[in-house]
């Protein structure tokens, strides 16, 4: 079966052999700190050999579980934030028809994720006169955003339903014995999945966290865990660099001073899985006033807005290249025999081809431009390759932090904005 690889090319005339040789010994050692667990945060690396290590049985419950809540009502709300909603969110909008969720009951639709007024209100007028379910997500039981949020929808579904037909109708997923979360849901019964003490929040896409919200979109779970589990095989083996390469190539770039990495995808599908990256590697890398900036864009849509930037902007990006080699299906220019438009010349081209030769264009005018171009090459958006990238993703994240010297697996940053929130809030201590 075909795999996803890494091409670094595009960045070979940014860099030196040299450089390239010391940086993929200091990734092969970072590697191996990580199978080690002689990293800092090493007590969270349980995400490394996790794809291996989930069983049929598991899948089947959280399949069942999904199933039984889809069967019962015409939308669920998952809600969390962070790495508690992300992953979920990326692998369900890759994996859907862009006209998907108008169609096919039931919806799935996230909420907790920001604090809009409007958006919450309007959720409530929504959910008013239709069946809902809940799937509420928080790994600590406390974070804001989701608890408002629950506490909302909660008291209108227990209004709706009552509250014994309310127990049954949410999902929690939280810590196995702590928060506040899983005192409620211990409390009122709910039907609840643990995270791992040893994943950390946004290396928690193939856990329940992220598996439960795409098994209840009605997806097959099961194909996402066997694309992460085989080149998590490959990785750990040694058999397949493509981890390392890139960790390798974008900490050449960032010693050159290119501090800033947008991750770029030619498919509208592919938008939230640059948002997941954004804060995979945001959160991982960005301390002791160290790491590359994670930036996303949405190709060719952008480069009708930031092409100008990059294309002559200052010279501190580079670009990774999410390319996806083979569609779902073909769209073909048809031929106009008045041709006023001028297009006949791509009469009978495939779209996929027109995209793919404005991502080959691009490239070469940006890499002539001086923006370093890495590209990762994926089969098909299907389960299995996804679950390939976010692997891909989480391994080369906890080697790059490696690299650069740095935590991948705390955020003692976000805690300052927090502070500063409840102290005007007002909460108790
Ligand atoms: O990576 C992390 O740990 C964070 O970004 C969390 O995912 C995010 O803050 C949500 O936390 P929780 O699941 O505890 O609500």
């Amino acid at each position: 079966m075909k795999q996803l690889t890494v091409d670094t090319t595009g960045a070979s005339e940014f860099t030196s052999p040299a450089e390239i040789a010391e940086l993929k010994q200091k990734a092969i050692e970072a590697l191996n700190a990580l199978l080690d667990g002689a990293v800092p945060g090493n007590e969270f690396l349980g995400w490394l050999r996790l794809p291996s290590s989930v069983s049929p049985e598991e899948i089947e419950q959280i399949q069942r579980a999904a199933n039984d809540l889809r069967q019962r009502v015409e939308v669920v709300v998952v809600i969390g934030i962070g790495g508690s909603y992300l992953g979920a969110k990326a692998v369900i909008e890759a994996l859907s028809g862009s006209f998907d969720a108008l169609e096919q009951p039931p919806k799935v639709i996230f909420a907790g994720h920001h604090l809009g007024e409007e958006y919450h209100v309007e959720l409530q007028r929504y959910l008013q006169h239709r069946s809902f379910g809940i799937c509420v997500i928080s790994k600590s039981g406390t974070t804001t955003e989701p608890a408002i949020a629950f506490r909302v929808l909660r008291a209108l579904l227990e209004q709706q339903v009552g509250k014994r037909e309310a127990a049954r109708r949410v999902i929690a997923i939280t810590d196995e014995r702590r928060g506040a979360l899983r005192q409620l849901a211990d409390k009122e019964g709910y039907q609840t999945f643990p995270i791992p003490d040893n994943v950390g929040g946004r290396y928690s896409v193939l856990t329940p966290v992220g598996l439960l919200p795409v098994a209840l979109a009605g997806f097959d779970v099961s194909e996402l865990v066997k694309g992460a589990a085989a080149i998590q095989q490959r990785s750990l083996q040694l058999a397949d660099a493509s981890a390392i390469d890139y960790a390798v190539a974008r900490n050449a770039l960032y010693r050159k001073g290119y501090t800033t990495e947008i991750t770029v995808n030619y498919n509208p599908r592919l938008h939230y899985l640059v948002e997941w990256w954004k804060q995979l590697y945001g959160e991982s890398e960005g301390k002791q006033h160290l790491g590359i900036f994670p930036a996303g864009a949405n190709f060719s849509t952008d480069l009708h807005s930031l092409g100008q930037f990059i294309q002559e902007g200052p010279r501190t990006l580079f670009e990774t290249v999410i390319s996806v080699e083979q569609t779902a299906y073909p769209l073909v220019v048809p031929r106009d025999p008045l041709d006023l438009d001028n297009l006949n010349f791509l009469a009978g081209k495939q779209l996929d081809q027109i995209n793919k030769m404005a991502e080959q264009g691009t490239r070469a005018a940006h890499l002539a431009g001086g923006v370093p171009n890495l590209r990762l090459l994926l089969p098909a958006l299907t389960g299995y390759h996804l679950g390939e990238l976010l692997y891909f993703y989480q391994l080369a994240c906890g080697i790059s932090a490696g690299i650069l010297g740095v935590n991948a697996f705390d955020q003692p940053g976000v805690e300052a904005y927090k502070k500063n929130m409840f102290a005007l809030l007002g909460k108790p201590s």
